[in-house]
């Protein structure tokens, strides 16, 4: 099974998770880059940033090295900006659709708060969504080991989503032979 974990992020705590979780479960990793770069502190960032979410902006991004559609699983990452997804995945998916798929959603934000993955699983409904895993800020946490408990949870979680994808496939595979030679 091919996996691939596609994720943005602007100061790495998304990228912990995502590395993490490609480390677990052997996956390919793309970092969605924008072209314009916008920091998350100063008023003018926050104004511009709060801007693209609201009205659906599309950033530019640089090309990435992997086309999601060639494999059979994918974990997409995004840090939570005003309770929503980041707007480089408006760009994403508007040059590649991803459907029919199986994927799993993260996000990193500074609450609990899942609003950002509830939009996002609505973003990508044609998918066969597998799981969900939110967590707070990982790699600001004041101790390394509670650092490294918040990744651990999400490899744990990742792991379970492959193993669950992968009976999946092996059970398709199964359907589609039975209707081949009719057993
Ligand atoms: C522009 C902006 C908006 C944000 N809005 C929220 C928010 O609405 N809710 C939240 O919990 N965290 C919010 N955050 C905090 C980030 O989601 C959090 O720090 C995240 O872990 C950052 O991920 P990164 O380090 O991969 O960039 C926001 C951060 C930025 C920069």
């Amino acid at each position: 099974m091919k996996i691939l974990v596609l994720y943005t992020t602007i100061d790495g705590n998304t990228e912990a998770v995502a590395e993490k979780i490609a480390e677990k479960v052997g996956a390919d990793s793309s970092k969605i880059v924008r072209v314009s770069k916008i920091r998350g502190y100063g008023l003018i960032n926050k104004i511009r940033a709060r801007f693209e979410v609201m009205f659906n902006r599309r950033p530019g991004i640089f090309p990435f090295k992997w086309d999601p559609r060639d494999y059979d699983l994918i974990f997409i990452g995004t840090p939570v900006w005003y309770n929503s997804y980041n707007p480089v995945f408006n760009t994403l998916f508007e040059v590649i659709k991803i459907y029919d798929r199986k994927i799993a959603l993260f996000s990193t934000g500074e609450t609990e708060s899942q609003k950002a993955l509830d939009k996002f699983s609505k973003k990508l409904q044609d998918s066969v969504i597998l799981g969900r895993y939110h967590c707070v800020e990982p790699i600001w946490e004041d101790e390394d080991l509670e650092t490294e408990r918040i990744l651990n949870e999400a490899a744990d979680w990742a792991q379970g989503i492959a193993d669950e994808a992968n009976r999946m496939i092996e059970q398709e595979e199964f359907e589609r032979r039975k209707t081949i030679y009719k057993f």
